[in-house]
């Protein structure tokens, strides 16, 4: 076989696979106006109601966390198949409206091209940069999986220690580093008490509270807690960082190092020898900690993603095209 002959049939087995990867402006011809279509309806929620940044960064998160960003939190349940709506942890995932609206001008303007994988993925972009944080250019091109099942919601827990939260970011791909600095997500949005009232009082059986945190801290907390559990819709929350609760800034980090982190989790991670100096170093460091956060919600938003011929472009977010498919 000749050199000449080679060449082109290597070409032609690696273009499927050139063409199967996400990349930056992958509507750009087939539904120009997308990323401006996600973005109007995000600027337009965000103006009446700052949370949407919060909610989005989560339900991203929970997204990709599962089965990889293929929009499978957003199927809904139905009477016969529970879906990843169902889980404990999804209880309290929010604004599914909002991706319902961006989808329904999408299908609009170009019908069955633009995944809900991809309006999740430009949504959390475009809250982030309206809520202060770092504006960044994302890759599209996922596609919608076919599967949506509440037993396959393992997404880590508010009291992990820091070695077992890092299993489940190395388990998707994601480094010690990522996860120091996905969490400062947590540079927004609300907890409810139920994933902290633990550290208020009766600590581990010690019959105080947890000592990490700030004394200040855990008695305004208590007054807004107190120590009786409650289902989640009447339980009160807190802000994760109660400084700048709507600003996606380092904040966090001075938060967390000043014992006022909120979650175990959240205080863990100044306090572990393998995640301290992280935590320090975006502390000092605001465009660094910008930089990095873009970085990694990128690639947090290309964990196992469908791309090519794989999954369907859904017409509605809540439900699969074909319905033998839950
Ligand atoms: C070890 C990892 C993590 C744990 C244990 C954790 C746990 C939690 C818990 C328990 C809540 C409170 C939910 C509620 O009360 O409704 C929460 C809120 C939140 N989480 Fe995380 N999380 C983690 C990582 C992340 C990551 C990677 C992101 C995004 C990149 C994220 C973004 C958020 C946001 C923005 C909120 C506030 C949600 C709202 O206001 O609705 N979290 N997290």
């Amino acid at each position: 076989m000749t050199n000449s002959f080679v060449f082109p049939c290597l070409l032609l087995l690696l273009l499927p696979l050139v063409a199967a990867q996400l990349r930056v402006g992958f509507y750009n011809s087939t539904c120009p106006r997308a990323e401006l279509i996600v973005r109007k309806v995000v600027q337009e929620r965000f103006r009446k109601n700052r949370t949407i940044t919060a909610a989005l960064l989560r339900m991203h998160f929970h997204d990709c966390f599962v089965r990889g960003c293929d929009a499978s939190v957003l199927i809904d349940s139905t009477k016969t198949t529970p879906s990843e709506k169902n889980a404990v942890p999804n209880q309290t995932v929010r604004e599914f409206n909002l991706i319902d609206k961006a989808k329904k001008k999408l299908e609009a303007a170009c019908p069955g091209v633009v995944s809900c994988a991809d309006i999740i993925t430009l949504a959390t972009r475009d809250s982030v940069a309206l809520a202060g944080g770092p504006n960044y250019s994302v890759p599209t091109g996922r596609r919608d999986g076919l599967i949506s099942d509440p037993n396959l919601v393992n997404v880590p827990g508010p009291t992990f220690s820091v070695s077992q939260a890092l299993q489940s970011f190395t388990a998707v791909g994601l480094t010690l580093f990522d996860m120091v600095t996905l969490l400062g997500a947590h540079t927004v949005g609300v907890t409810h008490c139920d994933f902290f009232r633990n550290r208020l009082s009766n600590f581990e059986g010690t019959g105080k509270p947890d000592p990490t945190m700030d004394p200040a801290l855990v008695s305004k907390l208590f007054s807004l807690c107190g120590t009786q559990s409650r289902p989640l819709k009447h339980d009160p929350t807190t802000f994760l960082d109660r400084t700048t609760p709507f600003i996606v800034d380092n904040q966090y980090y001075n938060d967390i190092l000043a014992g006022r982190g909120i979650m175990q989790i959240d205080q863990e991670l100044a306090l572990d020898a393998s995640t301290a100096s992280f935590v320090s170093g975006f502390a000092n460091d605001s465009l660094g900690f910008q930089l990095s956060f873009a970085n990694a919600l990128v690639k947090m938003g290309s964990i196992e993603v469908l791309v090519g011929k794989a999954g369907e472009i859904r017409k509605n977010c809540r439900v699969f095209n074909s319905k033998r498919k839950m």
